[in-house]
Order: structure tokens, then sequence, then C-alpha cells
């Protein structure tokens, strides 16, 4: 199953707090740490992140400069954890605009995990949906569905294998999309939760699931067919 997360609401959870921003993003951080480690047992195969949109370039500057220094810790710091729980990690987004010392954090954390079978860990830095369906669409040779979802990975630097959203949460009681993931969405059920970002447990990720797995999936179709007979 592939499970994707708009991780949102860092800002209001340290505002409740009367704490930086920052204070946000850092226990963000920690959220996602148990999320990941929690993922496998849960069923889920590839997990997708949205951590930094391309739209967040517009935030100011020392909290755009935080979230990028929390980025390179976190793929420094977890990049032996990671090895060790089987976890390939992959970042998705533009690279271009990323200091050089990000990249290489990126570059190092990809090749050390890229044996991991347990779980695909997708972390969404400078993505756009949007500018990554262009980045595709350009020169696009294929015929198929598969062949251009293919395109889409390789577009935005990573693994193409990786396939279309089974479930979507977003967090903070927000309804949207916010250029994420747009075409891998198409048939992904949606399920929003107000729990901040910060806040959000194993158990919280369990919940969504069930929710998920209750579901009826049709994909535009009408799977009973004798329903259709009577
Ligand atoms: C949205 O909350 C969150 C972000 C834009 C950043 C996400 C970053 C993290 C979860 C921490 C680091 C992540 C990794 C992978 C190490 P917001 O700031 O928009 O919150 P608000 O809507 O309440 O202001």
């Amino acid at each position: 199953m592939h499970v994707a997360i708009i991780m949102d609401g860092n800002g209001r959870w340290a505002q409740g707090w009367g704490l930086p921003r920052l204070a946000g993003h850092r226990q963000g951080a920690e959220a996602v740490r148990r999320v990941v480690e929690a993922a496998p047992d849960l069923g889920v195969g590839t997990l997708t992140l949205y951590a930094f949109s391309a739209a967040n370039w517009a935030r100011p500057p020392a909290e755009v400069a935080a979230l990028m220094n929390l980025f390179e810790r976190f793929l420094i710091v977890e990049r032996e954890r990671c090895v060790e729980h089987g976890v390939r990690l992959n970042i998705i987004g533009r690279r271009d605009r990323l200091e050089p010392r990000i990249v290489a954090a990126i570059e190092g954390a990809e090749t050390a995990t890229a044996g991991g079978e347990t779980l695909h860990l997708r972390i969404a830095v400078d993505y756009s949906a949007r500018q990554a369906i262009e980045a595709a669409a350009l020169g696009y040779g294929g015929s198929t569905e598969r062949d251009f979802l293919q395109q889409l990975n390789r577009a935005i630097h990573s693994d193409p294998s990786a396939a279309e959203v089974d479930l979507l949460i977003r967090t903070s009681g927000e309804q949207r999309l916010s250029d994420f993931l747009l075409w891998e969405c198409a048939y992904a059920e949606l399920y929003f939760t107000e729990r901040l970002w910060p806040d959000f447990t194993p158990a919280d990720l369990g919940e969504a699931i069930e929710v998920f797995q209750q579901r009826e999936r049709r994909f535009g179709q009408v799977l009973d067919l004798t329903e259709l007979a009577s």
C-alpha cells in the first residue's frame, strides 16, 4: 500500500504552546520518525511525505533556512537507522535550487539506503506536482498510463517503480491537495484529520488505514456486476 501524507500544522502546534515555529518543525521531524518506524507493521510499503513544497520558498528566509537544516540533519542522522531497518529513502522534487550540502546529504542517504526492502520512504522537497507533470510531458514518447507514471517518477529524481497513491492523509483540518502528487492521486482515498502533524502518532496512521480498508474502491467501475443483471 502506498500512503502519502501532507504534514500540516507545525506552525499552529508551536503557536498553541507559545513556542517559535521552528519548535513545531522539530516536533514534526519527531513525528516523521515515529510514523516511519510504525509504517511497515501497518502494511505500508511506500510512504511519501510532503516536507517542502515549491511554494514554501516564499516563507521567511529564516524559516526556510531552519527547515533546510532540519532536512540535512535528518538525512545524516537517520541514514544508518534507515539502513538498519531496511528503509529505502528517495527525495523527490527539484534539486537545482537546493544548496550543494543538502544535495550531498540527499545523495549520500539515497546511495546508503538503496538496498532497503522493508519500506520505500519518499520525502518531497521543493516539490510541485504540476512542475513534475510538465517535466514528464516534455519529450514523452510512451503510450500507457504506466509508462507515464514511470516518466513522472524519473522526472522528479525518484525510482521509476513508485506506484500510484492508495491513501492520501492531510493533517490539521485543511482539505486541499496543494500541488501534491496530482497524477498519482487520481484514485487515492482522501483522509483528513484535525490532528496537527507534531501530534500525529502511529495510532492515528493505523486509524486512517482502518478507515481506508472499510471504503469500497471502485476505480470508476461497477464492481458488483450481479447488481446490473437484476
Ligand atoms: C507544514 O506546517 C509543515 C511544513 C511546511 C514542513 C514540514 C516539515 C517537517 C514535518 C519537519 C521536518 C521533516 C523532515 C522530513 C525531517 P506549517 O508550517 O504550514 O504549519 P501551519 O499551517 O500551522 O502554519
